[in-house]
């Protein structure tokens, strides 16, 4: 099977071309067109905006041929459907409607979460089940246990800020271009991550959710007093302090789940730091469990991983009808 995908949930324009050959994924194409110097004017993404530059990218995609104009050799199209920014999800979803309608080809509605997780899927070592997953992305923090292909359990999220927030809201507040997350990990590696003892909010709550807004004001309030703290001491300070969080309710859900893998993903994923310490205590206190985390360039957002989840949707026949389909900018997982 070959499929088509497509995702303008937030602030990338991407298209790609995804097949299975002999059990691997093949990600023949992944286009991406990214508007984050468009947004970071702003300081953040603004929904009409993005819609707008959709729609100019996508056009500009199809006149460029990234999109085959007959659909030729395209088995499906899948979409992301949800969740996202309303006005952003609709130029995807009303295109990959119009596709699937005039190639007369099955569609498929993804949900944007569920696509972070597959970007794991094209490594060579495929997750086994039950796979406990931590999806860290500017939107989302939730730890879900993945019990096989599409089937999802919540297991905990975040009461306010999303972990990618977090980073971008205190990357603000030190003076840090938008997105914060990769600027906040380059300044830490020249600070001190003990320099400062930030709370880590919720660790001990007895459940598996996460709370990162009380994280940013303790930012605030040591920056306001405490001036001559140096940028590269705080950001440390700080992503010590969300990483230790995230990593003890991973190693929690472990130890409650027996899993025999836990995925990471989401943009946050790209946080090295969070990498190398979920890995560091997986191989030290549950080695039988495998560790997954997709490769950097499938950490944001892009369509290789929507093709991808759709094509595992595509294979149990879950289709949608292209003339009523909808945006769902509050889609759940589980
Ligand atoms: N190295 C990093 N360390 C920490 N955060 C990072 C890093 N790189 C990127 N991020 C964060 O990842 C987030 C973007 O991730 P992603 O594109 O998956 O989010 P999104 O698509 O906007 O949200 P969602 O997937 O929930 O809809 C941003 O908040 C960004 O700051
Ligand atoms: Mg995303």
């Amino acid at each position: 099977m070959r499929i088509l995908g497509i995702e303008t949930s937030c602030d990338e324009t991407s298209v790609a071309i995804v097949s299975e050959q002999d059990g691997q994924f093949v990600m023949e194409k992944n286009e991406l067109a990214s508007q984050v110097k468009i947004h970071a004017q702003y300081g953040g993404v603004v929904p009409e905006v993005a819609a707008r530059e959709h729609a100019s990218i996508v056009f500009a995609l199809m006149e460029q041929g990234q999109i085959p104009h007959d659909g030729e050799g395209i088995d499906a199209v899948a979409v992301t459907a949800g969740p996202g920014l309303v006005p952003a999800l609709r130029i995807g979803v009303e295109l990959g409607k119009s596709l699937a309608w005039a190639w007369k080809k099955p569609l498929v509605a993804v949900n944007h979460l569920e696509g972070h997780i597959y970007s794991v899927w094209f490594e060579q070592l495929a997750p086994l089940f039950p796979a406990v997953c931590l999806l860290v992305s500017g939107g989302h923090t939730e730890l879900i246990v993945m019990r096989g292909h599409g089937q999802y359990e919540l297991l905990g999220m975040t009461r306010d800020d999303a972990a990618g927030e977090a980073f971008d809201k205190v990357a603000k507040l030190l003076g840090l271009p938008y997105p914060g997350g990769p600027e906040i990990s380059r300044a830490a590696l020249k600070g001190n991550p003990a320099a400062i003892d930030f709370p880590r909010p919720m660790m001990h709550s007895g459940d598996y959710d996460f709370s990162f807004s009380g994280l940013k004001t303790a930012v605030r309030v040591r920056r306001a007093e405490h001036p001559d703290d140096t940028v590269e001491d705080v950001a440390a300070s700080f992503q010590q302090a969300a990483i230790d969080t995230l990593v003890a309710k991973t190693m929690k859900a472990v130890h409650q789940v027996q899993p025999a893998s836990v995925i990471l993903s989401g943009g946050v994923s790209a946080n090295r730091l969070l990498r190398e310490t979920l890995h560091g205590q997986l191989t030290d206190k549950a080695p039988e469990v495998s560790f997954h985390a997709p490769q950097l360039s499938l950490t944001g957002d892009n369509a290789a991983m929507i093709a991808l989840a759709g094509l595992m949707k595509a294979k149990r026949g879950e289709f949608v009808d292209p003339l009523t389909l909808v945006a769902d900018p509050n889609m759940r997982l589980a």
